[in-house]
């Protein structure tokens, strides 16, 4: 891995995985900063997911955040989470190949609880239940291609969780280090 800027950690998972929350919270553990391509898109747009999906479709949207994530892959060197369905773009997962991605997995039963009702995210109107079962089955082959990691979610707060994905990076970073400085191994 070589060492131009790039992000930490990569954090992918189907929306009610809790990228977001989790981001955070290591950002601030690790006293850098938390960055979310979902945000970049509404800011660079100046308006919200939901009115892009209804202005300008799906397929628009997805080309607004493929450009949003290969921009914060190049210049953010904090914690990154993107937007869940991200990685169905063969653009973003080949760009992933390069970094240290971790996929929070959740099951379908925490995922409702966390997302709730919440109207914000296009994809769930309707069903919420049966919307995000389809979006699990679909998905979750690809999270877990692009992923060297996982996390799963199930049960736990998200500060568990940060703490998790925190011992996963900090783990693979020494073992980095041994292997291009050998003489420094302890
Ligand atoms: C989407 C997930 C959302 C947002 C958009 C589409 C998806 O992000 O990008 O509503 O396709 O799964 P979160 O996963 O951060 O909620």
């Amino acid at each position: 891995m070589s060492s131009k800027t790039r992000p930490r950690v990569v954090l992918v998972g189907v929306m009610g995985s809790g990228k977001t929350t989790v981001a955070r919270l290591l950002a601030a553990q690790w006293g850098t900063g938390a960055r979310d391509t979902d945000e970049d898109v509404e800011a660079a747009e100046g308006r919200s997911i939901s009115d892009i999906f209804v202005d300008d479709g799906e397929q628009h949207f997805r080309s607004l955040e493929r450009t949003a994530v290969i921009d914060a892959l190049r210049s953010h060197d904090g914690v990154l989470s993107l937007g869940g369905g991200a990685v169905l773009d063969p653009v973003v997962r080949e760009e992933l190949r390069e970094h240290r991605v971790v996929f929070l997995s959740v099951g379908l039963s925490d995922a409702v609880k966390r997302v709730g009702l919440s109207s914000a995210r296009p994809l769930l109107l309707g069903n919420v239940r049966s919307q995000i079962r389809a979006l699990l089955e679909q998905r979750l082959p690809v999270y877990e291609q692009v992923a060297s990691t996982t996390v799963v979610t199930d049960g736990k707060e998200a500060d568990v969780v940060a703490r998790e994905v925190r011992e996963v990076i900090q783990s693979a970073e020494s073992a980095h280090r041994a292997v291009a400085q050998p003489e420094n191994r302890t």
